[in-house]
């Protein structure tokens, strides 16, 4: 069959001024674009050669993909592997440095928050603005505004600018947009982060509907392995700009998470690290039954390790860690001075601070652990490092196994049971009327 999308040989170089001021973000640009359509080249020149030294690196390299009608690709990696810069390119939002794109039909994306979106302008405008972009006449757009809206759930707010949206409303809006154009090829970029789980539900189900239904492609990114995989039979895993694997969505998971792991207990590595002359990291552990691991077992305690030395006496200090899930979210913190204030203060010397999670605390899935350093507002230790251990949490024993297909709902366990008192028996007061 037919190939709707054809990669071939694509590479995307960027330019970046030192790298501490960042880089120009897409949305900028758009933006640019849009207030200044003229001058905003040489803006974004004058950016880009401005007072830094210019660097260049590849964001992506050598790709090769060609995905036939009516597949659902899942594409998965860590932050900076080059995801979006490969959904910009498809979308013809920034072209590839070398290689070729072909697409055999209409392309819509649902891009980061907020890209194509022009913060100036009211919902209803950027409907029409985005719509245009699509390709859509003003006629077609038109057809389908009231629907678009209905969907979004928008309501009178559709004539506010969107730069007052919250977020939640930004991607509403997108997603209704993207959903109503009937493309022939979806591309979608961590949308699903946002947003409540309802709302993602939602976007699933679409997407489901979309691709099973219609016969429509799909290329979705997402930290959310078990959407991945619930939507799209193939994945390819994108590693610093080149595809590492491709193939069933499950190995490939399987492959990243390894993968992770590997990064994660890296760390070892770096350690001892001599942070700002004021603290030496010299460990930092998750360990079960004292054991290091990267996967947790649900029905047994698990701990967290930091060995840190301090150089001299610190005022403010807090060593913890954020607990997040797949996605990125933080689902709770724990510093060593949360219950004891006289934590705060550390005098010179080397400290093992240790912290004890319960037992069925965690549902099922892949967690991060992630360090944190700092003296409240005055320091963070970690603002160039980021120590993070991957976990994966195993199924409980004692959970409910009678229905073995249905699959755990959210992040966290509670513990206590349920207690079912019978407090009128119908049985009795039938016999007796
Ligand atoms: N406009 C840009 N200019 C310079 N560098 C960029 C630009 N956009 C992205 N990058 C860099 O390219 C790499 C890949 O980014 P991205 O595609 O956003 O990764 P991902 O979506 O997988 O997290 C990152 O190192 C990022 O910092
Ligand atoms: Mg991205």
């Amino acid at each position: 069959m037919l190939s709707i999308i054809e990669i071939k040989n694509v590479g995307k170089r960027y330019n970046i001024t030192g790298r501490k001021r960042g880089y120009v973000a897409l949305r900028d640009v758009i933006s640019e674009k849009l207030k200044h359509p003229l001058s905003a080249l040489a803006g974004i020149g004058r950016n880009i050669m401005g007072t830094n030294r210019m660097e260049t690196f590849w964001a992506l390299r050598n790709i090769n993909l060609s995905v036939k009608k009516g597949e659902a690709v899942g594409i998965i990696g860590a932050n900076g592997a080059g995801k979006s810069t490969l959904l910009k390119i498809l979308s013809r939002i920034t072209p590839p440095t070398e290689g070729e794109v072909r697409l055999n039909g209409r392309v819509a994306s649902l891009l980061e928050v907020g890209t194509g979106f022009h913060p100036e302008l009211s919902g209803r405008e950027n409907v029409f603005l985005n719509g245009a972009i699509l390709g859509m006449t003003r006629k077609e757009i038109g057809e389908k505004f009231n629907a678009i809206v209905d969907f979004s759930g928008i309501g009178d707010f559709i004539d506010t600018p969107v730069k007052r949206y919250s977020t939640g409303m930004y991607v509403r809006l997108a997603f209704s947009i993207a959903a109503h154009i009937e493309p022939d090829i979806l591309l979608v970029d961590e949308v699903l982060a946002v947003g409540d789980a309802e709302f993602q539900k939602k976007c699933l189900g679409k997407m489901e509907e979309v691709t099973g239904k219609a016969g429509r492609t799909i290329l979705f990114v997402s930290h959310n392995m078990s959407a991945v995989e619930k939507l799209c039979p193939t994945s390819i895993l994108l590693s610093h700009g080149k595809i590492v694997k491709a193939g069933e969505t499950r190995d490939v998971i399987r492959h990243y998470l390894a993968a992770e792991y590997e990064k994660s207990s890296g760390h070892e590595k770096l350690f001892p690290l001599k942070l700002k002359g004021e603290v030496t990291l010299h460990d930092f552990a998750v360990s079960q039954k004292n054991i290091r691991t990267a996967h947790l077992d649900a029905d047994t305690p698990f701990t967290v390790e930091i060995d840190f030395e301090a150089h001299a006496n610190l005022s403010l200090f807090r060593a913890g860690v954020y607990l997040k899930n797949a996605l990125g979210d933080v689902l709770t913190r724990s510093f060593t001075s949360d219950w004891q204030p006289e934590l705060e203060r550390v005098a010179k010397g080397r400290y093992q601070a240790t912290l004890l999670f319960p037992e069925k605390l965690l549902m099922p899935g892949n967690y991060f652990v992630s360090l944190s350093l700092n003296r409240f507002s005055v320091m963070n230790y970690l603002a160039k490092h980021t120590i993070e251990k991957t976990v994966t949490v195993g199924p409980s024993a004692y959970f409910n196994q009678a229905h073995p297909a249905e699959k755990p709902e959210g992040k966290i366990f509670i513990k206590n049971r349920w207690t079912l008192k019978l407090v009128s028996d119908q049985n009795k007061q039938s016999d007796e009327s």
